[in-house]
């Protein structure tokens, strides 16, 4: 079956979604708002909602002007809002991003067991190297590490993670009052890491959560993205607008996969997709062009500057072809895919934003139920998604639209469920829970 994740962005993923008539410009920070866009999903049987986060204002601004034109500036913090959603819903999975650059490992091992425990085992963590110097401003530093240095802080902090997520045995705890014992001594691992860049003891002071260990996601997609997330990731979300590079990319990472000693079928790959539909194509282009009327130029081309991992884009003209570009400490997958989409589109500057604010680099797909089913049919069947994120351009609108006219087409065609048939994503998504790794005693 295919999986469904909603990429929950308020209020919406597309940049102008917060100045359309229908929109709740600061949903991010309306509980209710976004319980509401959740419970919607959960009816619909999504496997999981997913938050992407920043640990500061990530937009790429030059100045206060430009960034007050921006949407989505403010937010609830993912872990805090996923835990309020725990007690709300039962079946959906909950996955929050936090970042290997600029937290230590042992909080954020704590703070998804505890949230895998709320949520009886429905937690996910997106591993992100961040990719801005905006946030490096925020924990002391005035850039970013450098990309390899990133990677190699994220291999020794998920190497922690999991060690502190395997502190306890599964039935390490037995609550014996009559003996006096709370737990088996011997079913206690105490890490003792000692590595380059940490040196945690352990053990973590919340018990082996209900999935073992909660589902981790990976979104990098240069060379040393994917071979991280191939040596760690579960989920895999990425960009992709071509079929046949999408069908490669996902061939790859499973190749990749393997070679780390895993199945290729434990690791999903979810592209990220912004559908717009409608009862007819020209209804739903209608409600494309309204979202496209309302970019700010100033925002397109910040937003375009920021895409191409932070460069400065003020000497570029904006009705002539995108120039030669310089490298970046950012994102360079990212950077790859835009240029790579300009020179092939023949697009100018101006064309690019345009299309770049739209949907960030990821599928756009634009028409009726069937012709948006049709599309996702055809990646799923050829291997280039086992799934979608599904990133509605305006929500609630945009999401009511997806579970109300594709949802039903996809389960006419019998590729996504009509109901839950497991309480945990592990469960939802066929994952297995990761039997209990043996680390070093003190
Ligand atoms: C769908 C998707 C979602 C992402 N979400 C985030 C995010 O929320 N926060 C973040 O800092 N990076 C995010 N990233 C970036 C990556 O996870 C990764 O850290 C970054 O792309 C740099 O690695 P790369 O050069 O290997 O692509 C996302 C990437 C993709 C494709």
């Amino acid at each position: 079956m295919m999986k469904l994740g909603l990429f929950l962005a308020f209020p919406g993923h597309h940049v102008a979604a917060w100045r359309h008539p229908d929109a709740s410009p600061l949903g991010g920070l309306d509980f209710r708002y976004v319980l509401e866009l959740v419970e919607l999903a959960e009816r619909s049987t999504f496997d999981l909602v997913f938050l992407s986060d920043g640990v500061g204002v990530r937009t790429n601004y030059k100045d206060e002007d430009e960034l007050s034109r921006w949407g989505r500036v403010v937010h609830f913090e993912p872990i805090t809002l996923l835990s309020a959603l725990a007690t709300r819903t039962s079946h959906i999975g909950l996955a929050a991003t936090a970042s290997t650059s600029y937290n230590e490992p042992f909080h954020v091992a704590r703070k998804f067991a505890s949230l895998d425990f709320l949520s009886n085992g429905r937690a996910g963590w997106n591993v992100v190297t961040s990719v801005t110097d905006l946030e490096a401003q925020n924990f002391n530093r005035e850039k970013q590490l450098d990309h390899t240095a990133r990677y190699r802080r994220a291999r020794e902090f998920m190497t922690v993670v999991n060690g502190l997520w395997d502190s306890w045995e599964d039935d390490a705890f037995i609550a014996d009052k009559q003996g006096g014992r709370l737990f088996h001594p011997s079913k206690l691992h105490i890490l003792h890491h000692k590595g380059d860049t940490f040196s945690v003891r352990g053990p973590l002071n919340v018990a082996r959560s209900p999935q073992g260990r909660p589902v981790i996601i990976q979104a990098g997609s240069s060379d040393d993205g994917q071979d991280f997330a191939a040596s760690i990731a579960e989920i895999v979300f990425t960009a992709q607008q071509i079929p046949d590079q999408a069908v490669s990319f996902a061939r790859g990472l499973k190749a990749r996969v393997e070679t780390h000693g895993r199945s290729g079928d434990q690791v999903v790959v979810m592209p990220g997709m912004m559908p717009f539909v409608g009862r007819t194509k020209s209804e739903a282009e209608d409600k494309f062009d309204q979202l496209q009327r309302l970019i700010d130029p100033v925002v397109g081309l910040g937003m375009l500057a920021g895409q191409l991992g932070d460069i400065d884009v003020s000497g570029f003209a904006l009705d002539a072809p995108l120039p030669e570009l310089p490298s970046t400490e950012g994102s360079l997958s990212r950077q790859r895919l835009i240029y790579d989409q300009a020179r092939r589109e023949g697009l100018t500057v101006r064309q690019l934003y345009q299309k770049v604010s739209a949907s960030r680099g990821h599928l756009r797909l634009v028409g009726t139920a069937t012709d948006i089913a049709n599309v996702m049919q055809q990646w799923f069947e050829s291997g280039a998604a086992d799934g979608f994120n599904i990133m509605p351009a305006l929500m609630p609108g945009g999401l009511r639209d997806f579970t109300e006219l594709v949802v039903p087409e996809l389960r006419r065609r019998k590729l996504f469920r009509d109901a839950y048939d497991s309480v945990t994503l592990r469960g939802h998504l066929g994952l297995p829970r990761p039997s209990h790794f043996a680390v070093s005693h003190g």
